[in-house]
């Protein structure tokens, strides 16, 4: 058997640990592996590598994707998808294996319904993939975040400051409610409602007032970019407070990094498990993790389906700020 794999959308801590359990679960069933680079980018233009147990020794630990990746938006056209299919079948690959977000999933229902076998890995930042409790690379932006926050701690109360920290996530809030909790913030303003928001604003300035005066003397205010940029809030905040205020914006570094153990363990479960099912046939379909357990869900759900705020875990973060 063949399989292929590729790495596609924003990279994710991680995703060299699930090629890595592709390619070694796959040499352990037999199986040729091919690597595309940079995504459907390369698998457009057939552009491959073919992996060994060896190519991938000592990458479980390291950030980026040894695959590379791309945002392909030529993908949407047919004749694209066309050509990727052909050069499935030219190359004789049984299954595709994508690692990556929602739009990947979208992506690789396409060529599904293309007749190509095709199955996906959830990896993304966002945390915002339906099918799955956790997405690889979550958990390491996590720790990324939070370690800034302590950090912004220090220099926000020596200074009497409020500070607006950034976190990505343009759609999902998952990052900055985590982390918000996780990290002791003590405001989090989630995409679904903008923070400037006049309702949200008089929140903000209740609560820094409130803080103030019970002798805390720094405001910690942590802004989902889906839900305005760090500069727009801050200057909203100001105005509102008559306080210093100074931003952060995280950005990137939210992608980069070892990842942490949570994610090679994931990353290596579901690229594993993704062997397993396409050994035994299976197409159509990606592996979460839910509840502990492996867990398949149809490639349509992933991404016409969404996953909610988990109003639970707001709560909490509010009860405990
Ligand atoms: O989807 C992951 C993500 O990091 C989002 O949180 C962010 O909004 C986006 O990608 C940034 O994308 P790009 O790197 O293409 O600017």
């Amino acid at each position: 058997m063949n399989f292929g794999v590729l790495t596609s959308g924003g990279d994710s801590p991680g995703m060299n640990a699930a090629i890595r359990a592709v390619v070694r679960q796959g040499f352990a069933a037999g199986v040729q592996v091919f690597g595309f680079t940079e995504g459907y980018r390369g698998l457009a233009d057939n552009e491959f590598v073919r992996l060994t147990g060896k190519s991938v020794s000592e990458t479980i630990d390291r950030g980026g994707t040894i695959l590379r990746t791309a945002r392909f938006e030529a993908f949407k056209e047919r004749e694209v998808q066309l050509k990727c299919l052909a050069n499935l079948r030219n190359e004789k690959i049984d299954t595709l294996i994508v690692v990556g977000g929602e739009g990947s999933m979208r992506g690789a229902d396409c060529l599904v319904e293309l007749g190509a076998g095709v199955i996906g890995v959830p990896a993304s930042i966002d945390n915002d993939i339906y099918g799955t409790d956790y997405s690889i690379g979550f958990d390491t932006a996590l720790n990324t975040v939070i370690e800034v926050l302590g950090k912004l701690r220090d220099t926000a109360s020596a200074h009497e400051r409020i500070f607006v920290v950034e976190v990505m996530g343009r759609r999902s809030g998952a990052i900055a409610l985590n982390a918000g909790l996780a990290g002791g913030a003590d405001y989090v303003c989630l995409p679904d409602k903008p923070a400037t928001d006049p309702g949200q604003l008089k929140k903000i300035v209740e609560l820094t007032e409130k803080r103030f005066s019970q002798g805390k003397n720094h405001t910690l205010i942590v802004v989902a970019e889906g839900a305005g940029s760090a500069g727009s809030v801050s200057e909203a905040v100001q105005a509102a407070t008559g306080r210093e205020v100074r931003i952060s914006i995280l950005g990137h570094i939210q992608r980069g990094g070892s990842p942490s153990a949570l994610d090679r363990v994931l990353a290596s479960r579901l690229g594993a498990g993704a062997v397993d099912l396409a050994v035994t046939g299976g197409s159509g379909l990606m592996i979460g993790l839910v509840g502990n357990a492996l867990q398949t869900t149809s490639l349509k759900d992933t991404f016409t389906k969404s996953v909610e705020t988990d109003k639970e875990l707001l709560k909490l973060a509010k009860t405990l700020a």
